[in-house]
């Protein structure tokens, strides 16, 4: 099978052009990857270079030893994705140890996968195992207004997961696990990559910000992955706009609010989100013993 006319082909490009017209994707901004499925490869196998050289990924990671995954290429713009997908997005395998990836299609005029690599694949590593193997989708996107936000929140998981959760009665529902927080530190690197899959592993969270850069998003399906992308950050939209309309809330979800959505939605809500806070029109933490 014509590797651009399969349906997970078909899915990354729109999943990326989908991200490029939500402005999240500015330049270079940003980068994708998924795992393929067994049979996807098979399907594909016979149309695959093996001649490319071997490099190291930067990390390790024998979870996904011998996996192929489809990955955007560094510096390459997801504008230009749907446009020239060959020369802007690659297909890698894993070698046995999970040490080094090489090049099986794509990337056409020359490059190399995203400089976030060492994140993507440490994710998909933690999410693989603490998912059964369903998650296959890890999305880093430039989203304004979460990025907005790290300026002016503490950066702590449960004031962001808890002010972002007041702004929609979705929002605890599409992340009942709430978002992790790390602060400023140098992008494309094994340290970064280290302290995200981290959260994305202690706390189960699908989401991770990354302050004054953006955010990860891990999950089973491209839909669902940039559903949840998308939700958090008009979710953060909605908190920009009350801020910037004082940040006063007259009314808001109240803690028993959110617990109260908990059987009907099949949820359940870890109780360190839902403390009581000191004035509950305010935006921040909890109420000082
Ligand atoms: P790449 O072009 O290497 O994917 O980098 C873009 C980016 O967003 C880095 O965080
Ligand atoms: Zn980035």
């Amino acid at each position: 099978m014509k590797i651009l006319d399969t349906k997970f082909v078909q899915g990354f490009i729109k999943m990326a052009n989908d991200g490029y017209l939500q402005g999240w994707h500015e330049r270079n901004g940003g980068n994708l990857s998924y795992r393929l499925k067994t049979d996807e490869v098979e399907s594909i196998r016979p149309r695959l270079m093996d001649h490319g050289q071997w490099h190291p990924i930067g990390a390790s990671v024998p979870g996904v030893a011998g996996e192929f995954f489809l990955v955007t290429g560094t510096g390459k713009y997801f504008r230009n994705i749907i446009v020239d997908p060959e020369a802007s997005i690659a297909i890698i395998e894993i070698d046995e140890k999970g040490e080094n990836y090489r090049i099986r299609w794509g990337l056409v005029e020359g490059g190399l996968p995203t400089s976030e690599l060492p994140t993507h694949l440490l994710n998909h590593e933690v999410k693989k195992r603490t998912s059964g193997g369903v998650h296959r989708v890890i999305y880093h996107a430039h989203t304004t207004n979460v990025i907005a936000l790290s300026f002016v929140l503490p950066l702590q998981d449960e004031i962001f997961t808890r002010e972002l959760w007041e702004m929609a009665t979705e929002c605890p529902v599409v992340f009942p696990k709430g978002v992790g927080v790390i602060g400023w530190m140098v992008p494309g690197g094994r340290d970064i990559a280290l302290a995200t899959s981290r959260l994305m592993e202690q706390h189960d969270y699908d989401a991770v910000i990354w302050a004054h850069h953006g955010m990860f998003c891990s999950g089973e399906t491209f839909d669902l992955t940039f559903g949840l992308m998308h939700t958090i950050e008009k979710s953060a939209e909605i908190l920009v706009k009350v801020m910037s309309m004082g940040g006063r809330k007259l009314q808001t979800i109240r803690p028993d609010d959110f617990r109260a959505l908990e059987p009907q939605f099949h949820i359940e809500l870890p109780e360190r989100f839902l403390y009581e806070k000191e004035d509950p029109a305010e935006i921040g933490g909890p109420a000082k013993a």
